[in-house]
């Protein structure tokens, strides 16, 4: 007996040491010290053996349990720190991996310019307030004074969603918003989306963007619209450039005027750009407010006067980058818009 104790112990203990998993361990307890284990049986022929022998064997049978324990036990705690050792290797994570740059979106040109110009307005005193795309004919016309046969109301023009409502036209409407949201003194510039019934072409869009402006107060006269119209362009375009007011109409400003600048490409000498006249095209609309206007929203005429003034800023975008056609602005490209 004493001889197959030995034997038991000698081959668990190897069985132990090649053993790699927990599962294997448990497998190895219960083979040999559970109810049906091997070490179990040969304990509970003891009755067999003599009285002398009992003892000695009875110890020899508790030593080896005991050995047998404490290698499961030693061998229990290498498996487990191993199999941390792998977890912790298959887990880590390298904190100064590149993972590659993360794609940052672009402005696109059009709301740079946008925020340039409300900005530059900014700075001369306005507020920047918005208004709807969507308009009463009554703001988007009558309340500018426009009169009942003017050819912009015509529905050749203008999208017209049903009798009393359209895409504004122009940014126009937000002064009459704002006059009758507001007593003077008024100092507002707002800017957004504007919609005409045009064909597509280098220049054109059935959808475009305005920047509008106005003032409103006592003894505003027209040597405070071209001043701050000129300085707003010299901040625009630089101090060399220079304006020009040619004569003009619109229904809620009179008088009125449109607005050249100088040519950049020869600052006003003349060249092939500018068909040698020195000046380019015009950059926006302007004048007085027109009596019946401010008399429209409850402002008396007698009292307060103003300036008012609007310009495209896809043709300022359009400028100031150097982008030739305004089909561009609207393609949503990105190998165009990346450049900016
Ligand atoms: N609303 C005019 C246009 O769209 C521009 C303008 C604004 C003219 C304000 C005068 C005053 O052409």
């Amino acid at each position: 007996m004493r001889e197959e104790l030995l034997a038991i112990k000698e081959r668990v203990i190897e069985q132990i040491k090649i053993a790699e998993q927990p599962s294997q361990l448990e497998e190895v307890r219960v083979k040999i010290l559970g109810k049906k284990g091997e070490l179990t049986a040969v304990l509970r022929g003891m009755g067999k053996l003599s009285k002398e022998e009992r003892p000695v064997i009875g110890q020899l049978a508790n030593e080896v349990r005991d050995e047998i324990e404490s290698a499961l036990k030693d061998k229990d705690i290498i498996i487990t720190e191993k199999l941390n050792q792998i977890r912790i290797k298959k887990e880590t994570v390298d904190v100064t991996a590149e993972l590659g740059k993360s794609k940052t979106g672009y402005r696109h040109p059009l709301y740079t310019t946008v925020e340039e110009l409300e900005s530059l307005f900014r700075e001369l005193g306005f507020m920047v307030v918005d208004g709807p795309e969507i308009e009463t004919v009554n703001n988007n016309f009558t309340m500018l004074n426009f009169p009942e046969d003017h050819p912009s109301i015509g529905l050749s023009d203008t999208f017209y969603i049903d009798d009393n409502h359209l895409l504004r036209t122009h940014t126009s409407p937000v002064q009459i918003r704002y006059m009758l949201d507001n007593k003077p003194p008024i100092r507002m510039v707002s800017a957004g989306r504007t919609f005409r019934y045009d064909d597509v072409d280098d220049t054109h869009s059935p959808m475009f963007h305005q920047i509008e402006g106005l003032v409103v107060d006592k003894g505003v006269t027209m040597a405070n619209l071209i001043e701050t119209l000129n300085l707003f362009v010299k901040n625009l375009f630089g101090a060399e450039v220079e304006t020009r007011f040619r004569p003009h109409h619109f229904p809620f400003t009179e008088p009125s005027a449109e607005v050249d600048v100088s040519c950049f490409e020869c600052l006003g000498k003349g060249c092939e750009k500018c068909n040698f006249t020195g000046w380019s095209m015009e950059l926006l609309g302007c004048g007085m407010v027109h009596p019946n206007v401010l008399r429209n929203c409850g402002i008396d005429p007698e009292v307060y006067s103003g300036f008012a003034f609007g310009m495209g800023i896809d043709r300022i975008t359009m400028i100031k980058y150097g982008i030739d056609n305004i089909r561009l602005l609207y393609d949503n490209d990105k190998r165009f818009l990346e450049q900016f």
